[in-house]
């Protein structure tokens, strides 16, 4: 493996962006300073670029095993390290879904072998297998889905619930997918003959959203158990999230996608069915609210709930067409681009999708560029602008909501611990991505 020393750059840096140069060895990164030795190393010319820590996606959903004509660990990860990801935690409603120790070892066998960026995996709640989640090794979380959703896992007993948060390890990160089936299911029923697109906004409201998140916070505080909110997408339930950047300090953590900041229901005229997500867009109003957040540090990280669904798929009613875009290999593009009208700035970025990742999961030696650490790195121009096209994306389903859009700001290179996996359009087909670890 070659060393690297990247020179010109702003570094992101104990908090801010500072000119300095970064040197690999290995997978590590070997040094941090105003000028690095040289010898035997590869020097990149990154004069006028960002150099971030690597892009740390918490929520994709990957398809393996299972559904790979959507995608599998090879074609999202490729798609993960074009968008400047260089670590991902895999959902475990593949098919099977993955609800056991053995079924989490095949997961990591299988990414070992063909991921293009570092993996971790959530092992699956259901409503009987808490002594497997309570015995759960290289995961890097239990996923509760309180409502269901694509695949077939559901946990929405409150009994079964409180088991979960009862008799797994307080300090293990349940996350969870928060909303309430019951409240879903009567709104389904009040409302099964609409047949326009915006009703799913209405079955899957702020309320039903809120319900759940209430009776996550709820255990989390009954049991002091850890918890990270997945997904919000109403500023309502941020009530619940406690503001401010000490992670290791805080019980509940939670999360925002890009598309809850940028998107709100009148995407539907556009987009049809190639908008439907769970939960669902909301208003303008939540999206305003969900910024503020972001900005008060109530909510913590930025991840994108990649779930791809083929074109065809998606071309059915509002009724049958399955929740879930693609959108792993535009995310940083799309917040570079928020930086770049002013809505938050560079350093906000690293902290959303680096630094509080790392933090919340307790990822070792990832988010941070500093000696010792990984050399996952992501090089980034601010100033480059380019249009987001079906036929350039790198998912198996070809397709991106933000298709036609110009966007300023994009990934260049990625490092995935000292390989440059990534360049402007080519990879290196023989690196391979590591298992994370955990503190
Ligand atoms: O929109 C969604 N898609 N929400 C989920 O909860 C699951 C995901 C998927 O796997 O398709
Ligand atoms: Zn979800
Ligand atoms: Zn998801």
């Amino acid at each position: 493996m070659p060393s690297y020393v990247i020179a010109g750059a702003l570094v992101f840096h104990r908090g801010r962006f500072q000119p300095l140069e970064v040197r690999t060895d290995g997978p590590y990164i070997a040094a941090v300073a105003p000028s690095v030795d040289r010898s035997g190393a590869t020097v990149i010319d990154a004069a006028g670029l960002h150099l971030f820590p690597g892009i740390i996606d918490t929520h994709v959903h990957f398809r393996e095993p299972g559904r790979t004509h959507k995608e599998d660990l090879e074609s999202g990860s490729r798609a993960a390290v074009a968008g400047g990801v260089t670590s991902y935690l895999e959902m475990p409603n593949t098919e099977p879904s993955a609800t056991t120790q053995a079924l989490i070892d095949e997961k990591l066998a299988l990414a070992a072998s063909k991921s293009h960026a570092n993996f971790g995996f959530f092992i699956g709640a259901t409503a009987d297998n808490v002594q497997e989640l309570a015995a759960a090794r290289r995961v890097c979380g239990i996923k509760i889905f309180m409502s269901s959703s694509t695949g077939s896992l559901l946990v929405d007993d409150p009994v079964a619930l409180d088991r979960i948060f009862a008799q797994t390890p307080r300090q293990r990160v349940i996350a969870v997918h928060a909303e309430c089936e019951m409240l879903m299911r009567q709104n389904a029923e009040r409302l099964k003959h609409r047949t326009d697109f915006a009703v799913h906004s209405e079955v899957r409201d702020a309320e039903v959203a809120w319900r759940a998140t209430r009776q996550a916070y709820e255990l989390a505080q009954k049991h002091q158990h850890r918890l990270h909110v997945l997904h919000c997408s109403t500023a309502r339930e941020t009530e619940f999230f406690t503001p401010g950047r000490s992670i290791e300090a805080k019980l509940i953590t939670a999360e925002v996608c890009p598309h809850y900041l940028l998107l709100n229901t009148s995407a539907y005229e556009r987009l049809g069915t190639l908008a439907k997500m769970n939960p669902p867009l909301k208003s303008e109003a939540d999206n305003r609210g969900l910024w503020q957040a972001l900005h008060a540090g109530a909510i913590d990280c930025i991840a994108t709930d990649h779930a791809p669904h083929t074109l065809d798929e998606k071309r059915q009613d509002i009724w049958k067409a399955p929740s879930g875009i693609p959108a792993i290999e535009n995310s940083l593009a799309l917040m570079l681009d928020s930086a770049a009208r002013g809505r938050c700035s560079l350093e906000q970025l690293a902290w959303w999708m680096c630094e509080a990742p790392a933090r919340a999961y307790r990822l070792k030696r990832k988010g941070f560029i500093e000696p010792g650490f990984d050399a996952d790195l992501t090089l980034v121009d601010t100033t480059e602008v380019r249009e987001v096209r079906n036929e350039r994306q790198f998912t198996r389903v070809k397709w991106s909501p933000w298709h036609g859009q110009r966007l300023t700001g994009w990934p260049k290179m990625t490092f995935v611990r000292g390989c440059k996996v990534y360049d402007q359009g080519t990879f290196d087909e023989a690196a391979r991505g590591s298992e994370i670890e955990y503190a």
